[in-house]
């Protein structure tokens, strides 16, 4: 199958987080399996990497009744799957990929799409979009008469390109916005991701537990009734990593590489990091990692809370690598200064420092509030550092307590400091265990976390979307 993916990230050419990675390595999964995938995306300002022109083709669109010309540049992933960037500097030359106009921003992009199809004969068989950017696709896909099969997949509904009646008006959607949506859908309210629920061929989401989770209002965000609506055809499908790319045994910005037959090669990572931290260096002192954007989704506020008690009742180093909301920097980066021996926090985004909290650390903890997938867990299983999450989402879906049969991890249930503080205590417990701990890192690192089964139900996603597609518009007017 050619599989057009539209997106506005993909690893390593623009990326914020778990989005890209999963946009590329889902990607070359596809390839890996013979079919043909390539993706859109915005030429942003920041994209350096080498582009090509293609010959001659640029396309027309217009929006606010301005005729806008968007030229059109190729690179590849991985030197082989195709990338197509839509250049046009006043809508994407800024270096961020989301800005303050980023509601015009991606309206533009999703419009050129039908163009570009037509204009490159791309002559896909399944169009698949992803996140609220690209969500307007199918409406203009439908506005162009371009009748193919397309999915649209949720990785996180707590964003969904909320706008007003003025934008509404200003930006010409009204005359659009009710034109293929039936009588018998619910209200949607003004968002760009409703869209993409309602005329979608297939909705998916990144997990079975959050597929189920956004259906209720406590998770919905708004758009529970919606989703109900299609429920018939909402799908959660797990993601994987590229197991390539996220490898102890080669990845080159470890200190020291390993497997699961050679873990004790791992304290020379735990090492070098309690170094980099300016912790005391220590193989016996528990260190928990986390590499997290630093939003509210992500727990930190849980985290917060329980710091005084952290320091009060476990022995365990913390180290905390993110960017994200100015008020967590603060606060976190206070919390790094008045315990200096037991917390380290770095505001950034650094690969390099990620790899080594992922292979130097004990424990890896994802307190998320919600998570529709988490890349981050399955990353610290492959590399043997042991998984402390909330049970929600995709985090339900890969990590089962300890106490539990096959269990790889400590879990707790609800949104609460101090039953997270007991997952981490029982989390230490169990490290001091030494031989009980290399077995749980053991058996991690040789469970399977790469796209091979996930990519595998895509396929039959995309089988079923063409049929959906051509037994009749279940949804069209
Ligand atoms: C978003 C979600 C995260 C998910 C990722 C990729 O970043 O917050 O849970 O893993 O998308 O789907």
């Amino acid at each position: 199958m050619r599989i057009l993916f539209i997106a506005s990230e993909a690893f390593p050419l623009a990326k914020v987080g778990g989005l890209a990675d999963v946009t590329s390595s889902l990607a070359i999964a596809l390839q890996d399996f013979g079919h043909e995938p390539c993706l859109i995306l915005p030429k942003y300002g920041s994209i350096k990497a080498p582009v090509q022109d293609v010959q001659g083709k640029s396309v027309a669109v217009s929006l606010m009744g301005h005729s806008e010309q968007v030229a059109l540049k190729m690179t590849r992933l991985k030197k082989r799957i195709p990338v197509y960037l839509v250049e046009n500097d006043d809508y994407f030359g800024t270096e961020e990929i989301y800005t303050r106009d980023e509601l015009k921003r991606f309206l533009f992009f999703s419009l050129t799409i039908p163009a570009i199809i037509s204009r490159l004969n791309l002559h896909p068989d399944i169009i698949h979009c992803h996140d609220w950017h690209t969500a307007l696709t199918p409406l203009w896909l439908k506005k162009a008469k371009i009748k193919l099969p397309c999915i649209f997949t949720i990785h996180n509904l707590a964003y969904q390109g909320s706008f007003d009646q003025q934008f509404l008006s200003d930006s010409g959607l009204s005359s659009v916005w009710q034109e293929y949506i039936p009588v018998s859908a619910p209200r949607s309210s003004l968002n760009f991701m409703s869209q993409g629920i309602l005329l979608a061929d297939i909705v998916t989401t990144v997990s079975p537990s959050y597929a189920s989770e956004i259906l209720t209002p406590q998770y919905g965000e708004g758009l529970e009734q919606l989703l109900n609506y299609r429920r018939n055809e909402l799908y959660g499908i797990v993601n994987g990593i590229d197991y390539d790319e996220y490898n102890p045994a080669t990845d080159p910005y470890l200190e020291r590489n390993y497997d699961s037959t050679t873990i004790n090669r791992r304290s020379d990572n735990k090492l070098a990091l309690q170094r980099k931290c300016r912790l005391p260096q220590d193989l016996d002192t528990p260190l928990v990692g986390m590499v997290s954007r630093l939003e509210e989704q992500k727990g930190i506020d849980l985290l917060l809370q329980a710091v005084d008690q952290f320091i009060v009742e476990t022995r365990a180093q913390l180290v905390i690598l993110g960017h994200g909301r100015e008020h967590y920097h603060k606060l976190l980066a206070a919390a790094a200064l008045k315990y200096p021996e037991r917390i380290s926090v770095f505001i950034a985004t650094d690969e390099r420092l990620a790899r080594l909290i992922y292979s130097g650390s004990d424990m890896f903890l994802m307190p998320s509030r919600f998570e529709p997938c988490g890349l981050g867990q399955m990353i610290a299983m492959r590399y043997g550092a042991i998984p402390v999450v909330r049970h929600t989402g995709g985090l339900a879906d890969t990590v089962r307590d300890v106490a539990e049969a096959n269990g790889n991890g400590f879990v707790f249930q609800s949104y609460a400091f101090l039953d997270m503080l007991e997952a981490i205590k029982r989390a230490e417990e169990s490290f001091y265990h030494r031989s009980e701990w290399q077995n749980l890192m053991r058996h991690n690192m040789k469970l399977d976390f790469s796209w091979k089964v996930s990519a595998r139900k895509y396929e039959q996603i995309y089988l079923r979307a063409r049929n959906v597609c051509q037994t009749g518009d279940i949804i069209q007017k």
